[in-house]
């Protein structure tokens, strides 16, 4: 099953990913995930990234196409894949579309989750992550048991430097811009499904699952 998990910043592309890693066994490949695990080990291409997300601009797609390239032929994307945060531009998407049809696997179906700004803005301001783990917390409405440690692996829980009132703001605004326009994109492809994401996370998942049951 080869998925893509779409939708403005705190549409819970992340939160969503993680729950159908664990029902369906097949591996997230989150680009934010993979480029601040690049920051924190402070590679080149971290370093390169680092500006562009702190602002909440887009890292420029030679970057981002190297990667998910390199990505996806891993032998762990063999039974599918569940893109999260990428194709975020129509160059991106193009490429992809090259890339996968070399390795002839297909996007199966593109799962647009639709929140509206004020809940999206609600959601990342108050959003903690694990510096270990990644998993992802929230201050008002799912906060750690114990405060500023994850109940998964007891690490620190902290914000993101690009959830803080400015570059959130800046997000949202980059991705009416440059990621909107991939809605029409694959709605003309004819596999494009929107769901409405403002639904608390367990009825989000049993809405994504009832649309996959027919790609499983
Ligand atoms: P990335 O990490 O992808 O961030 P994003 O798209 O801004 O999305 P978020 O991770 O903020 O939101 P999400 O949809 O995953 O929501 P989550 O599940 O966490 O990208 C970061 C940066 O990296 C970009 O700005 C860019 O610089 C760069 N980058 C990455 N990919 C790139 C690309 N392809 N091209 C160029 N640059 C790229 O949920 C959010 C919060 O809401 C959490 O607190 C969660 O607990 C809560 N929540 C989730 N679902 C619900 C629900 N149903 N009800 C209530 N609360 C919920
Ligand atoms: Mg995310």
């Amino acid at each position: 099953m080869n998925i893509i998990l779409f939708g403005p910043p705190g549409a819970g592309k992340g939160t969503q990913a993680k729950k159908l890693v664990d029902f369906y066994g097949i591996p997230q490949i989150s680009t934010g995930d993979i480029l601040r695990a690049n920051v924190r080990e402070g590679t080149e291409l971290g370093l390169a990234a680092k500006a562009y997300m702190d602002k909440g601009e887009l890292v420029p797609d030679d970057v981002l196409i190297g990667i998910i390239k390199n990505r996806l032929t891993e032998q762990d994307c063999i039974k599918g894949f569940i893109l999260d945060g990428y194709p975020r531009t129509v160059p991106q998407a193009d490429a992809l579309a090259v890339i996968l049809d070399e390795i002839e696997k297909p996007i199966d179906v593109v799962l647009n989750l639709e929140v509206p700004d004020e809940e999206l803005i609600r959601r990342i301001s108050g959003r903690l992550i694990c510096s270990k783990c990644g998993a992802s917390y929230n201050r008002t409405f799912n906060p750690p048991k114990k405060e500023g440690i994850c109940d998964i692996c007891e690490g620190e829980v902290f914000q993101r430097a690009d959830d803080k009132e400015d570059a959130v703001q800046n997000r949202l605004s980059v991705y009416k811009k440059q990621t909107q326009p991939l809605i029409a994109y694959y709605a003309k492809q004819g596999i494009l499904v929107t769901l409405d994401g403002t639904k608390d996370m367990e009825k989000v998942f049993k809405d994504i699952k009832a649309v996959l049951v027919k790609f499983a």
